[in-house]
């Protein structure tokens, strides 16, 4: 589309680049903090790049977050930014393939699922399954063999993304997909997943075989939930305190009922965004657990003054004290904000938007418009590291969070807000939180819906293993490693083992 811009108007200031198309995508790509903040200095808060051939327009900071987040749906799009992506995964009907008010019906009934009464239960399971893993799998031989003084060994990515699809699929998934597990479920997993990275985000469509392997996989998982649905339904339905069953209870405004296609995708969606996010978060935070001895300590004493017995063994949590656990709070809080696991989130333009004044100063020739056709950037991974705002913004410190009047507090605060039991979530309208700088679960009509559970989930599976075992970085490696931006979350790269030694008073 020819480009034109009203005389008063003018374009973001655009980040300069030798090679045409691919702009600026290999620094981006590469380290995007390191580039997003050197734009930065060089461009201040609002600029574009070019990224393979797409024209995205950074917005940084608070008022950055605000106005991509709280931004229009007229205006920018989730749906067209992603759908390429996420509906050759998810499949059809379901998330960015149906109109967006369709979407919000559907983040409802998944809400409904995410109920106090199903955590109640899910506690429990995830404890279970984390104990079971550990008795179970290889990598904990040395805690199997009750042995006090040797340390063992694991990578600590591998054991989370291991431990997460066990949580959640015992819990959430239902126990249909938990025993599938061990057979069929497993490799379609991992072909679907194959489809799901940053070349799948470029690309729509290439004529590679893992693009192919996607489709097939997409095909089958998709049958294997219908199944699932229509043998609950043949049995005669018992209630689960499964997503499942909480979707064929649901009905749109309209009185329809979700069809068996329609829920199959959206248990895939669930099983895709809750998968990498929680087990790249939960590798950073047993990362950081095992460099700082002290909040390690902090945390298993923590477990000792809630739930311990004078014998050194662990009565099971309960729901309420859980959520009464405020180290255990701090440190995940703390891992997601020095490490969220989507640096980038990004809408296309769907019409021409002015820059607001509060954000970027108009320029000499006037209001800066961003052109429709473009895409817009927010990023948490920017504004949660942002030496303006955080003090020491680099330094994991969960402290940070148990100040009432500190940054990290206030900055959270909408966290509160929106998290209290009074508080509804309101989906369709835009929630309050869009202007904070500590976004890791997003903000306004896209925020994640999966985050209690996340907490939930991690929080049950870090200190499961906290009462087991001491942690400490693997030999030869002195720092919690860097990041790895080349997969769709931001993972910790290689190596990232973790020594553990049994607790001297663990229960065997
Ligand atoms: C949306 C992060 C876990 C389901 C989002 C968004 C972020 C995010 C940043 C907003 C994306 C955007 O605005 O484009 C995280 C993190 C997680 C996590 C950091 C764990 C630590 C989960 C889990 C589930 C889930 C466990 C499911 C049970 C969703 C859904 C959306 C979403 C359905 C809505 C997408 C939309 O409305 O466009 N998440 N997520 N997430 N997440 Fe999560």
């Amino acid at each position: 589309r020819q480009l034109i811009v009203p005389r008063d108007r003018s374009l973001p200031p655009e980040v300069f680049h030798w090679i045409p198309i691919i702009g600026s995508a290999i620094s981006y790509g590469n380290d995007p903090l390191k580039f997003l903040f050197e734009c930065r200095e060089k461009y201040g808060d609002v600029f574009t790049f070019t990224l393979l051939g797409r024209k995205v327009t950074v917005a940084l900071g608070p008022k950055g977050n605000n106005f991509v987040l709280g931004g229009k749906s007229t205006a920018f799009s989730a749906a067209e930014a992603y759908t390429h992506l996420t509906t050759p995964v998810f499949g059809k009907d379901v998330v960015f393939d149906v109109p967006n008010e369709v979407f919000m019906e559907q983040k409802k009934f998944v809400k409904v699922g995410l109920s106090t009464e199903n955590f109640r239960e899910y506690l429990h399971m995830f404890e279970q399954e984390v104990d079971d893993f550990m008795r179970n799998d290889e990598a904990f031989i040395i805690w199997q063999m009750n042995d006090i003084n040797e340390w063992g060994r694991f990578d600590v990515t591998d054991i989370m993304a291991q431990i997460t699809i066990l949580t959640a699929s015992r819990t959430l998934q239902g126990k249909e997909v938990r025993s599938g597990l061990d057979k069929s479920f497993s490799e379609l997993y991992h072909d679907l997943d194959g489809g799901f990275t940053p070349l799948n985000f470029m690309f729509a469509d290439l004529p590679l075989e893992s693009y192919r392997r996607r489709d097939e996989a997409h095909k089958k998982m998709s049958q294997y939930y219908t199944d699932i649905i229509r043998k609950r339904r043949k049995a005669g339905y018992t209630e689960e305190s499964d997503m499942i069953s909480a979707l064929m209870d649901q009905t749109y405004r309209d009185g329809r009922p979700l069809r068996d296609h329609e829920i199959a995708h959206i248990m895939i969606a669930l099983l895709m965004a809750g998968q990498h996010t929680s087990s790249a978060t939960g590798s950073w935070t047993l990362l950081h657990l095992a460099s700082n001895i002290g909040v390690q300590d902090a945390l298993y004493q923590e477990q000792v003054d809630y739930f311990g017995n004078p014998d050194g063994t662990f009565r099971p949590m309960t729901y309420e004290a859980f959520r009464k656990l405020t180290v255990l709070d701090s440190v995940i809080r703390e891992t997601l904000r020095l490490h969220p696991p989507i640096h980038s989130i990004m809408r296309y333009v769907r019409s021409d938007v002015p820059v607001p004044a509060t954000l970027a100063a108009p320029s000499e020739n006037g209001t800066y418009v961003i052109p429709k056709g473009y895409y817009v950037l927010a990023s948490a991974a920017v504004s949660q590291v942002d030496p303006l705002i955080w003090p020491s913004p680099r330094k994991w410190d969960p402290t940070r969070w148990c100040d009432p009047e500190g940054v990290a507090m206030q900055a959270s605060k909408t966290y509160a807000d929106e998290h209290g039991e009074k508080i509804d979530y309101g989906f369709g309208a835009v929630s309050k939180g869009t202007e904070s700088p500590y976004i890791p679960f997003g903000a306004g009509r896209h925020r994640c819906i999966g985050e209690q559970f996340a907490y939930l989930q991690l929080g049950t599976v870090i200190t499961t293993i906290i009462r087991k075992v001491e942690l400490r970085l693997g030999d030869g490696i002195t720092d919690v490693p860097g990041h790895n931006y080349h997969t769709m979350v931001t993972m910790p790269k290689k190596p990232r083992d973790i020594c553990y030694r049994r607790r001297k008073l663990a229960e065997t």
